[in-house]
């Protein structure tokens, strides 16, 4: 059994769709073991509570450093002994030492078919706004492990979403979110816990 610990800083729609895969039997061998906010105002953690999974908030803020946050972050996720981290949306930037600890056990949902639209200062609505700016014609999500740079670790998992006429950053957001986010990430989770899913000269592969 595949023991989850899902990493959230918001409405926590990933979490939901995540949690619903689990309980419907659509993520097989899966158990969500705990949920980590650094916002104690997330919804996703009412979603966590909602369905009787552990949580607790940890913020950069609560601390005098970087360093002593990250010191805590990673004991606060080393007491759940996860088998695999999950950032559902989480926008705190993961302390080296724990990517090092949890190489390819960490993976990321991330709005857009990377290599576009992603990196530092790509996340949320931004990316939505920067993909109507440049026009593009077709969007996307991508789930890929988690490495030492932003959004440039192996990827999973990648499914596209057509941009229509008259789309807003918050229509497109929606979009991406209902089409492919939340699919592709329950999915992914599913080969993973499957084992179906390894890394193999930087790059995922998946076996079938
Ligand atoms: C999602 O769209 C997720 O892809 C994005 O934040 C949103 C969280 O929504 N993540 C990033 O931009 C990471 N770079 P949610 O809290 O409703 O799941």
């Amino acid at each position: 059994m595949l023991e989850v610990l899902v990493l959230v800083s918001g409405g926590g729609t990933n979490l939901q769709a995540v949690i619903d895969a689990v309980e419907s039997g659509t993520v097989t061998n899966t158990r969500i073991t705990g949920v980590i906010s650094n916002n104690k105002n997330a919804y996703a953690l009412e979603r966590a509570k909602k369905h009787g999974i552990a949580s607790r908030c940890i913020s950069p803020k609560e601390f005098a450093s970087r360093e002593e946050f990250n010191e805590k972050f990673i004991e606060a996720v080393d007491a759940w002994k996860p088998d695999l981290i999950v950032l559902a949306g989480f926008l705190v930037v993961i302390p080296p030492a724990m990517i090092e600890k949890y190489r390819n056990r960490i993976i990321n949902i991330h709005p857009s078919l990377i290599p576009s639209f992603c990196g530092t200062g790509f996340y949320g609505l931004k990316v939505h706004e920067a993909a109507l700016a440049r026009g593009v014609k077709v969007v996307g999500a991508t789930v890929h492990f988690v490495d030492e740079g932003t959004d440039t670790g192996p990827i999973i998992l990648q499914k596209a979403v057509e941009v229509e006429p008259g789309d807003t950053p918050a229509v497109l957001q929606k979009r991406v979110m209902e089409q492919a986010e939340w699919k592709i990430l329950p999915q992914a989770i599913d080969l993973i816990a499957n084992g179906k899913v390894s890394v193999q000269d930087g790059k995922a592969v998946i076996c079938l």
